[in-house]
């Protein structure tokens, strides 16, 4: 018998380590064998602490559990497990999973994510073989074939990218993974890391032979321990094994991972700044040109993606260009992770082809709001995201479509709100927001996050004229113009939308 409770972070954060020892003391009173694996999360948020039992070759679920449920369920016989009322039977089989489209997710959750054993049963390192076999050109027509977009949140072509690297002469060249997720309701890097991390390590490598380079770096916020524990483990051990380091994989190639942690600030997540942070200086955004394809970290052509956009490398490579092209709608190719998050019944990640509408996301996949009341608002990828009303919500997940009614699908994190939100204070919290996280570069951004800041603190104490709100909109302008990089310049995105759909919160 096998006993998989999570040990991600957001199943620790709910109990998933009382559960695992209250499982393990249940095990021993009981003088049962048992192997406990302390697997990835699958995503499920909702269903956390999830306690999966695998006998007879059947894996079925209970959850969410708390650790006091935990000695009657291994008491149960099999026979009369489905009685219990926390039981789900098999997880991928509820409805929650079975319409989703796992393709960067397929292994999330299944096993011990440090094992190489399991990460080879399921189709690991196939990629990084296939990749070996293939001229660096054919990987990157592969990558551009098969549609893929940054998945950090800007969608720039990949293909488009890997080739402007691959095209600089360069003695040295470096990979760098973006993994300072700082979106809030974000967590799919870090999913991907904790459940899935060789996926990371086998896309870099990936990237290593296309574009010509020997080493890469992770970045990684420092907000994100677990994540960073299990990379140290992850890298030891595909170094040891021989999937990275000189020799890659049996061939004569070479690839070599560091893994460096940030100290927390937002803008780090800019890629320039990044690059500023990784050699050793304070996160300041550099001015593009030179993009960092051309001249990146220390002066060299770098490729700069997110954790995701690299992970889903490997699944181009290993299924082909066309199956991933195959999914999807109009210029969004693939897949999207979305992630759940704020005032959601059924939180967690949902991996879906593009094309799916938010609505199918907001009710089939999330259920609505957790506190039961009416959901009135969405606030799309991340803090500089765009706040949509329901009149928006038949919007396909598609870069394009979302953009085209003021939104933006970003890092993929949807965050539900009630009724009981008011869009003033949401509005607020944007330029706020802005002046915590400002790099300082600029004036747009740099003063002008504080003065917005001020003017919504007296639209919202109703000290300010309603014509007020005509000099924010200016400010919005100024803002989105003249600032240096995205953090200044999308701002007034959540400002903006707050204002034209919720009006009535600003009266
Ligand atoms: P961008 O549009 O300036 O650049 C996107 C990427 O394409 C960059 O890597 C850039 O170097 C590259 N690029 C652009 N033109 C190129 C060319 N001709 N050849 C080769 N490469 C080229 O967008 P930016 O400022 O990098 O990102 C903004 C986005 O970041 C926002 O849309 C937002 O969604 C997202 N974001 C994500 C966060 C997260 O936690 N994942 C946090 C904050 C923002
Ligand atoms: Fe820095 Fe803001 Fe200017 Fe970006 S917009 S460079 S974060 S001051």
């Amino acid at each position: 018998v096998r006993y998989f409770v999570p040990a991600d972070t957001t199943a620790i954060a709910v109990g998933a380590d009382d559960v695992a020892q209250a499982l393990a003391a249940a095990l021993e009173t009981r003088g049962e064998y048992g192997r406990i694996v302390r697997n990835g999360s699958r995503g499920a948020f909702w269903l956390e602490p999830l306690l999966e039992i695998e006998q007879h070759g059947r894996r079925v679920g209970f959850g969410p559990l708390s650790a006091a449920e935990v000695d009657a369920i291994v008491a149960l016989p099999p026979e009369a497990r489905e009685q219990h009322p926390l039981f789900l039977g098999d997880v991928e089989a509820l409805p929650w999973f079975a319409a989703q489209r796992r393709l960067t997710f397929a292994r999330a959750g299944l096993g011990d994510p440090l094992s190489l054993d399991d990460y080879l049963l399921r189709r690991g390192f196939d990629a990084l073989e296939r990749a070996l076999e293939m001229a660096p050109e054919e990987i990157v027509q592969a990558i551009d074939d098969s549609g893929l977009r940054g998945r950090g949140g800007a969608a720039f072509p990949a293909g488009i990218k890997w080739r402007t690297v691959m095209d600089t002469p360069a003695g040295q060249k470096y990979i760098v993974c973006n993994a300072d997720e700082g979106d809030s309701g974000t967590f799919a890097d870090r999913l991907l890391l904790e459940a899935d991390p060789y996926q990371l390590l086998e896309g870099m490598a990936i990237a290593g032979l296309a574009v010509g380079a020997d080493t890469g770096y992770i970045y990684l916020r420092s907000e994100y321990p677990r994540a960073r524990e299990v990379l140290r483990v992850a890298l030891a051990k595909a170094e040891a094994a021989g999937y990275l380091g000189s020799n890659l994989a049996g061939s004569q190639r070479s690839f070599r991972i560091h893994l460096r942690i940030g100290a927390g600030a937002y803008i780090c997540g800019e890629e320039t700044a990044l690059l500023e942070s990784l050699e050793g200086r304070r996160g300041m955004v550099r001015a593009k040109p030179p993009l960092p394809a051309h001249q990146g970290l220390f002066g060299r052509p770098t490729l700069v993606h997110n954790v995701l956009t690299l992970a889903a490398a490997t699944t181009v490579i290993a299924d082909g260009a066309q199956a991933y092209a195959a999914l999807g709608e109009g210029r969004s190719r693939g897949t999207l992770s979305v992630q759940l998050a704020g005032n959601v019944r059924r939180g967690g990640l949902v991996e879906v082809p593009f094309g799916v509408t938010l609505r199918q996301l907001l009710e089939d996949f999330g259920g609505g709001t957790r506190s039961g009341r009416p959901l009135r608002a969405v606030q799309a990828g991340g803090p500089l995201g765009a706040y949509l009303p329901e009149s928006l919500w038949d919007t396909p997940l598609d870069y394009e479509a979302l953009a085209a009614v003021g939104g933006m699908l970003g890092h993929g994190g949807l965050v539900l709100f009630d009724d009981s939100v008011d869009m003033a204070r949401q509005a607020r919290f944007a330029m706020a927001f802005c002046t915590e996280e400002s790099c300082g570069k600029c004036t747009p951004c740099r003063i002008g996050a504080v003065r917005g800041t001020e003017l919504l603190d007296r639209v919202i104490a109703r000290e300010a004229p309603h014509s007020e709100l005509a000099l924010l909109e200016e400010l919005c302008d100024t803002m989105e113009q003249a600032s240096l990089c995205a953090m200044g310049g999308m701002t007034p995105a959540p400002v903006r939308s707050a204002l034209a759909h919720f009006p009535e919160d600003f009266a």
